[in-house]
């Protein structure tokens, strides 16, 4: 996506392309930014027919544990991936319930004309080793059926209990031995 500012000099990428922000980040914080933030926001409702934008400037910036990753290249902004902890009742195959509190993908989204060219692993990963946490650990909010095919093309993740609150959290959130393919 492009827009009508120099995007490099607003986001100041690393060496790869990223820009990690967090809903402290004062000094990256500007009108520019929000403008990003809200028309990735709006592209990935759109990606994802929600009838309500999960990632705006005022509900990022408002939160607490947020982040949110962003992928340019020269002046393109490629994607976004947000991250949050939430709490979760998580109901197992015997009705038992656990209350858990795990970091959550929250929103994700590859520009249109960027899918399915190994952006979205690459965005994905970099949040892995920003976290320190490997993909059975997340829990994924409402994932569209694209991601479930990413996570299962890329991670070997299929299996679940659908829960009530729309929460995806893989059998092998539990396995202690989960590697990376
Ligand atoms: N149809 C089915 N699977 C797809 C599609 C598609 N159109 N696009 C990507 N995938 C999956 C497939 O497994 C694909 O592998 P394949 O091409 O061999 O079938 C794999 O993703 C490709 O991996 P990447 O190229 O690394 O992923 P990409 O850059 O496309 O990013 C993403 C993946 C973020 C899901 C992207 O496709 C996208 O933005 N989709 C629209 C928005 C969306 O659905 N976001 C997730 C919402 S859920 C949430 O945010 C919590």
């Amino acid at each position: 996506m492009e827009f009508g500012f120099d995007v490099r000099r607003v986001l100041r990428p690393d060496e790869d392309g990223f820009t990690i922000i967090t809903p402290q980040s004062d000094s990256i914080q500007n009108k520019e930014l929000c403008e990003i933030i809200n028309e990735m926001g709006k592209a990935s409702a759109r990606a994802q027919s929600l009838g309500a934008v999960i990632t705006t400037p005022s509900r990022f910036f408002s939160s607490s544990d947020s982040k949110l990753y962003i992928k340019s290249e020269n002046q393109k902004v490629i994607g976004i991936l947000k991250t949050g902890r939430r709490k979760l009742f998580y109901t197992d195959m015997i009705g038992k319930i656990t209350e858990m509190t795990p970091l959550c993908l929250l929103d994700f989204y590859v520009h249109e004309s960027m899918q399915r060219h190994g952006h979205g692993k690459l965005i994905y990963e970099r949040m892995l080793e920003e976290e320190n946490v490997l993909p059975n650990k997340i829990a994924i909010d409402r994932p569209s059926n694209k991601l479930i095919s990413f996570m299962r093309k890329h991670y070997g993740l299929a299996d679940y209990i659908p829960q009530n609150n729309n929460f995806v959290i893989y059998h092998q959130f539990f396995d202690t031995n989960f590697k990376l393919p």
